[in-house]
């Protein structure tokens, strides 16, 4: 089969490393991809945004199956366009991908089906927003309703904060219409925890669950980032706490989906936080986490290909994958001033070396080559993952393994895991 894979991230590359290991895989082509999955798939130049132009070459090449890494394009209705084509692919339609693309439905959703979650108000309007931070309690939270790349939610301590936001958002439309209405909800504290389900409409096929680190600094300090590295499984879920996920959040989600005729296809990702009242979502993801992925699938030992079709083809419920028992880990390398500016284009060095140790996979993100040379060419620049039993191990791989690789004003957490084994980290 030959297949397409869409996006240039560090979730793409590993994406197309699993997928490249499926037998009836014949060749893979990624747009626009980057310096890593140049090694094991075709990259061609298409901007991630052309719509008419992917579903082109996807004709032009008969592409078999099509797999979409970003947010965007699904909200934006790739998979509606490709299926109009005849074209095969996997992902939600744009109007179930409203449970991304729009908190204040997602919200909606949640509260008619009785998915717990933050209370919440949504303001369409600035001055009625900021009317009501000055009669509420703080910290809360406030939320673009459209997607901003990650960086749409504020935690505001104070009423400052909370005006300015309010002000960048409505006002002076930071995220262009994806802040025209806000969402301003409860703080909740607990310990954050992705989970991953493929969803065919029938069924859900729950994957490991996993830990991102989302702030930019150790200690969770910092902006939010599109996540600075992550763990699986999440050390904080017991098996008690993994049902109620299941009987709380999954099969009220699957049961609303119906209720509202809602087709959902594709790979759920509801971000939780773990209350000490019980798992809340924070919000839904439509598609696989970046940097989740990469600790996910290395932890996958089927056949990826088999799963995203049979999802597409709603036989879910027939497919019992196998999961490497052991612990993943992923550790992002950022360029220095990320997720603020940043430059581009430092060479790379050291990925041989750090792949050398056993278990570790480097995925690139923001990584180009030219001239023979491995550049740095986005925010977030590689993803070192390893494997380990337990946990601890897998961590002092990666780390092992990160210490091995080399660019200008290299930045990275030196935290992941830590909260789970502090043992590895006061020893190192
Ligand atoms: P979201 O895009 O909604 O997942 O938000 C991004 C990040 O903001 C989450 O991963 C949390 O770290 C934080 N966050 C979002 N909503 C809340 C909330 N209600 N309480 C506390 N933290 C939150
Ligand atoms: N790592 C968080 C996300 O992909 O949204």
């Amino acid at each position: 089969m030959k297949l397409l894979v869409i996006g240039s991230g560090g979730r793409e590359h590993a994406l197309v490393w699993k997928l490249s290991q499926s037998p009836r895989v014949t060749k893979i082509y990624c747009t626009p991809g980057n310096g890593g999955t140049d090694s094991i798939a075709t990259n061609v130049a298409i901007a991630a945004d052309s719509l008419e132009a992917l579903r082109d070459f996807a004709l032009e090449t008969a592409i078999d199956f099509t797999v979409v890494g970003p947010d965007d394009l699904l909200a934006a209705g790739i998979v509606d366009l490709f299926r109009a084509s005849g074209l095969r692919i996997f992902g939600p339609t744009a109007n179930a991908a409203r449970l991304e693309s729009s908190k204040s439905f997602a919200k909606d959703f949640m509260v008619r089906h009785g998915i717990p979650c933050a209370a919440s108000r949504v303001f369409q309007n600035s001055r009625e927003a900021r009317e009501y931070c000055r009669s509420t309690v703080y910290p809360l939270v406030i939320k673009a309703d459209g997607l901003a790349l990650g960086k749409g939610v504020i935690i505001a301590e104070n009423l400052q904060t909370a005006e300015d936001a309010i002000h960048r958002m409505m006002d002076l439309k930071f995220f262009g219409s994806a802040g025209s209405s806000i969402v301003i909800e409860e703080f909740l504290k607990g310990s954050e925890c992705s989970i991953h389900a493929l969803v065919d409409g029938n069924s859900a096929l729950i994957f490991p669950d996993a830990k991102d680190h989302k702030r930019v600094f150790d200690g969770n300090q910092g902006p939010n980032t599109g996540g600075m590295g992550t763990v699986s499984p999440c050390p904080a879920l017991s098996d008690s706490l993994r049902q109620q996920i299941q009987d709380e959040i999954l099969d009220p989600f699957l049961l609303g989906l119906r209720v509202d005729g809602i087709d959902f296809s594709g790979m759920l990702f509801p971000g939780l936080m773990l209350t000490a009242s019980g798992p809340k979502v924070l919000e839904f993801n439509c598609r696989f986490g970046d940097p989740e992925t990469q600790s996910l699938l290395r932890r996958l030992k089927s056949d990826l290909l088999d799963l995203l079709e049979a999802c597409e083809q709603g036989k879910l419920a027939l497919m019992k994958p196998e999961w490497d028992e052991r612990s993943a880990t992923c550790v992002v390398l950022a360029s220095g001033g990320y997720p603020g500016a940043y430059e581009k284009g430092k060479e790379i060095t050291g990925i041989q070396p750090a792949e050398s140790i056993g278990d570790v996979v480097v995925f690139h993100a923001g990584t180009v080559r030219k001239e023979g040379k491995l550049l740095t060419n986005g925010g977030r620049v590689l993803g070192v993952t390893a494997l380990g039993t337990p946990l601890s191990a897998a961590v002092k791989t990666a780390y092992e393994a990160a210490d091995k690789i080399q660019f200008e004003n290299q930045k990275r957490r030196s935290d992941i895991g830590a909260d789970e084994c502090p043992s590895e980290f006061k020893s190192s």
